[in-house]
């Protein structure tokens, strides 16, 4: 094989296009078109919404589950369930989706960013104690890129300090840790249902929780305060967005929620390979697999230590395997000004200025050394489960060759 980079006028190593994914098969056409036929979209008065609310939380092992629009509205109701004083704190994560931290603003908290390990890209259970003081009420356990966090250490800091564990499993479905899958170990498990996750209908959210309590408040809070079974007619129980799903999701979903198990597997199994495949390759250091969980890799994800990581994609891009490096380029609290400069609510500066907070806020990239430096390194390809084995082989070919030839 000529070992010239594609990107130095050498042969490459891929010509053809990878498949793309396609989630959606006979099942979800079936379903949504008999929801369409139905003439009721609306959830509360149909039965694909309640029915695919009834099936996620059995899946889980859960007793209930409540339906929203979107993964950040699922996180929202959580955080609407904690119902914090304005200037309380939630921990977060530093590397994620905003939807894992404009809830906490949106409820009039303060967001506060536990660090993560450099190879993982999780949050450590020993940041997020340090991050812990009087005013934290949750702490949102972000499980990244389909791999499962510390949890069961994550647990016993929420019973330590008596506070509530929200997961966010958006990049996590159906994933697995000590046989157990992640989103029912805290208080409440979040998902997000957008298009690119394991399981979709386009946008959409999920929360779990084994406590009735709970759940009654998740439904409220999901539609203005407002349940007929809960409340008195036309009574709205407290101030709350509407997060209402429609027919169309809920239909879309219960078909997706036959699959997610294959998926996950899939992904495990072809992430695995690839890990096996470029574990000697100069300069790169892979997140290799660990006993005790699954990893269901929403993206594939790998270090790039000893080549710089955008000079490495872009010699792999030309080998004609599409990668990129960075993911979210800083920490989710440096994109933007809403945290680094508090603009949160017109020029007001709440909650960070208004006499309830106990302490200064600065976000910056010190905050979070660990999460700066994975940043520096990472990078992401586009793994999905319906890829072959014959894609991975040629992506860790790809890999390989531009590790050993890169600057020669
Ligand atoms: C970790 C994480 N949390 C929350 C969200 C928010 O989900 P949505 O885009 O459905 O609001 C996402 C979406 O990308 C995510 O990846």
């Amino acid at each position: 094989m000529n070992k010239k980079l594609a990107l130095y006028g050498g042969e490459k190593t891929r010509t053809a296009p990878f498949t793309s994914r396609a989630p959606f098969g006979k099942k979800e056409e079936e379903l949504l078109l008999d929801a369409v036929r139905s003439q009721n979209l609306f959830g509360k008065s149909g039965t694909y919404v309640k029915d695919f609310e009834k099936q996620f939380a059995d899946f889980y092992g859960m007793g209930y589950a409540q339906s929203s629009t979107s993964g950040t509205a699922a996180i929202h109701l959580a955080v609407g369930v904690v119902d914090p004083e304005p200037g309380d704190e939630i921990i977060t994560a530093p590397i994620t989706d905003p939807g894992s931290v404009m809830p906490i603003l949106i409820q009039n908290a303060v967001p506060v960013f536990a660090d993560v390990d450099p190879l993982t890209m999780n949050m450590t259970p020993k940041s997020i104690e340090a991050n812990i003081t009087d005013r934290t009420r949750a702490i949102i356990l972000v499980h990244l890129f389909g791999r499962p966090c510390n949890v069961e250490e994550v647990v016993k800091i929420a019973e330590k300090y008596h506070i509530t564990l929200i997961e966010d499993c958006s990049q996590c479905h159906a994933t697995k840790y000590k046989g157990r899958y992640v989103g029912t170990f805290g208080h409440m498990g979040c998902f997000s249902l957008q298009q690119s996750k394991h399981m979709t209908t386009g946008d959409g959210g999920m929360t779990v929780t084994h406590d009735r309590e709970t759940y009654i408040r998740l439904k409220l809070f999901s539609d203005k305060g407002w349940d007929y079974q809960y409340m008195a007619d036309r009574d709205h129980a407290f101030v709350a967005p509407n997060y209402r799903m429609t027919e169309m999701q809920g239909a879309v979903g219960l078909a997706q929620l036959e699959k997610v198990r294959g998926v996950i597997e899939r992904r495990h199994e072809l992430g695995a390979l690839l890990c096996e495949l470029i574990a000697d390759a100069p300069g790169i250091t892979p997140i290799p697999p660990e006993g005790d969980r699954e990893v269901s890799w929403w993206n594939f994800v790998f270090h790039v230590t000893g080549h710089d990581p955008d000079e490495f994609c872009k010699a792999v891009r030309a080998e004609g395997v599409s990668m990129g490096a960075h993911y979210i380029k800083d920490p989710i609290f440096m994109r933007g000004n809403y945290l680094t400069e508090k603009r949160t609510y017109g020029n007001s500066g709440f909650p960070f200025h208004h006499g309830v907070t106990s302490r200064e806020y600065n976000y910056g990239p010190e905050l979070v050394p660990g999460a700066v430096q994975a940043l520096s390194t990472v990078v992401v390809w586009g793994l999905h489960e319906h890829l072959d084995e014959k894609d991975i082989r040629d992506t860790a070919a790809a890999i390989n060759k531009v590790a050993n030839g890169l600057g020669k």
